[in-house]
C-alpha cells in the first residue's frame, strides 16, 4: 500500500509531479494555451473573493490570494473558517465564498458554507473527495484530484489546490481582461514542465532534507520566515515541523520579526528562511542579516546564483514567479518528514491529531 515508502506521508510527497499532472489534465488546452474550468463557467467572476480554509488548505488559500489579486485583479480575503463563522461578516450577493477542504467534512469549513449560502452569496468548493459534505452543498464544486491522502499531515492535497488556484486566476484573468499574455504563457510554460523538473529533483531534494534534518533535530524551536506569496509557505512549513516531530515551530513574515520576535533568537533558535532569487531577495536577505547579527543559525532555501551568507543555503531550482512555490512545498515538506523520522516519531499518525475534524 505504501508503494515501497517508509510512510504514506513519504508516498504521498514523491506523488506531487503526478499529483500536478491529474490537476492539469483535461484542464489545460497545450495547443492553444488555455485554461478550461467548466465547473466555473455558470458562475461570474466574484466582485470579491472570500476564501474560507482551515489549517493547510488555508495556507493553500493565502497563497492562491497572492495570484488571484495580481492575474485577475479579483480582492480576495482569506480567512480562518472558525472565525469567519463567528464573526459578523459582510458579503455582498456579489461577492464568492471560496471553500477549501480536502476532506469535505471540517466541520467549521462547511459551517462557513452554510453562512454563505444563508447570505445568498455563490459557494464554490475546492475538494478532494468526491460526495463530500462540502462538495454535495457548494454551488460548484472543482475536485483537487490528488487521489485519496493517507497521510494524517496533508501534503499532496496542498499541491492540488494550489494548482487549482493557479487554474481559476488564470481563468478569472482571461475573463476579466486583466491578465497579460506573458504571463499567462509563462504560468503555463512553467506547468507544463514542472511534473517532470519535480520528478527529477525530488530525490536529491530528499538527501538534503536528510542532512538537514539531522543537524537541526535537537533544536526546540524554529522560525520559518518568507515573503510575498512565500509567507504562507512559511506558515506551513512551520505547520508541518510542528504537527509530525513535535518541535515547536513559527512561520513570520520575514519583515515582521523586528516588530518583537527576533528578541527570541539565539544561537539555538534556528531559521529556515525562504529566499528565492526574485524580487523580494534584497528584502528578504537583510531580514536574515538581522538574525544573523542575533547569531541565529539559518537554513535558506534559495535558487542557484543567489549570493547568501548562511549556515546552510539549500538550493533548488529556479521556477517562474509564484510557480516556485511548487518547489519549495516539497522541501518543507521533506525537511519535516525527515525530522519527525530522524527523532523516531508516528509520522502518518500523529499524537492528537485526526485527519478529518468533523467537530468544532
Ligand atoms: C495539516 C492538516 C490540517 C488540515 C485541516 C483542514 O497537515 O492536514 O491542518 O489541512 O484540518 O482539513 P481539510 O482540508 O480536510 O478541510
Amino acid at each position: 500500500q505504501k508503494g515501497g515508502y517508509k510512510h504514506f506521508m513519504l508516498k504521498e510527497i514523491f506523488e506531487q509531479p503526478k499529483v500536478i499532472t491529474d490537476c492539469l489534465a483535461g484542464r489545460v488546452d497545450w495547443n492553444r494555451m488555455e485554461v478550461t474550468l467548466p465547473e466555473l463557467a455558470a458562475l461570474p467572476v466574484p466582485k470579491r473573493l472570500h476564501i474560507v480554509a482551515c489549517g493547510t488548505s488555508y495556507h493553500a488559500g493565502m497563497w492562491g490570494k497572492h495570484l488571484l489579486e495580481s492575474w485577475a485583479r479579483v480582492p480576495v480575503n482569506v480567512e480562518i473558517a472558525s472565525e469567519f463563522r463567528y464573526r459578523d461578516i459582510i458579503l455582498d450577493p456579489a461577492d464568492m465564498v471560496l471553500v477549501i477542504s480536502q476532506s469535505g467534512e471540517t466541520a467549521d469549513t462547511l459551517a462557513a458554507l452554510r453562512i454563505a449560502r444563508e447570505h445568498g452569496v455563490k459557494v464554490a468548493g475546492l475538494c478532494n473527495v468526491v460526495g463530500s459534505s462540502i462538495a454535495r452543498e457548494a454551488d460548484a464544486v472543482i475536485y483537487t484530484q490528488a487521489g485519496p491522502e493517507i497521510s494524517v499531515a496533508s501534503t499532496k492535497a496542498m499541491c492540488s489546490q494550489m494548482v487549482l488556484l493557479t487554474l481559476m486566476a488564470l481563468h478569472w484573468g482571461r475573463n476579466t481582461g486583466a491578465l497579460s499574455e506573458t504571463v499567462r504563457a509563462n504560468v503555463l510554460q512553467t506547468l507544463k514542465k514542472l511534473p517532470g523538473q519535480l520528478e527529477t529533483v525530488l530525490p536529491a531534494m530528499r538527501d538534503e532534507a536528510q542532512v538537514l534534518a539531522r543537524t537541526y533535530s535537537k533544536a526546540k524551536s524554529f522560525f520559518y520566515l518568507g515573503r510575498g506569496h512565500c509567507f504562507p509557505l512559511a506558515l506551513e512549513g512551520a505547520l508541518k515541523l510542528k504537527e509530525i516531530s513535535y518541535i515547536h515551530a513559527e512561520g513570520y513574515a520575514s519583515g515582521e520579526m523586528k516588530h518583537g520576535p527576533i528578541a527570541l533568537i539565539d544561537p539555538d533558535f534556528p531559521t529556515f528562511a525562504l529566499a528565492l532569487n526574485d524580487e523580494l531577495f534584497p528584502k528578504v536577505k537583510s531580514n536574515i542579516e538581522e538574525v544573523q547579527a542575533r547569531r541565529g543559525k539559518i537554513i535558506a532555501l534559495t535558487n542557484p546564483g543567489v549570493e547568501l551568507k548562511v549556515d546552510h543555503p539549500w538550493s533548488i531550482p529556479d521556477a517562474w514567479g509564484p510557480m516556485a512555490a511548487f518547489l519549495v512545498l516539497p522541501a518543507l515538506q521533506l525537511f519535516s518528514y525527515e525530522t519527525a523520522d530522524y527523532l523516531g516519531k508516528d509520522v502518518d499518525q500523529p499524537r492528537n491529531l485526526a485527519k478529518s475534524v468533523t467537530v468544532e
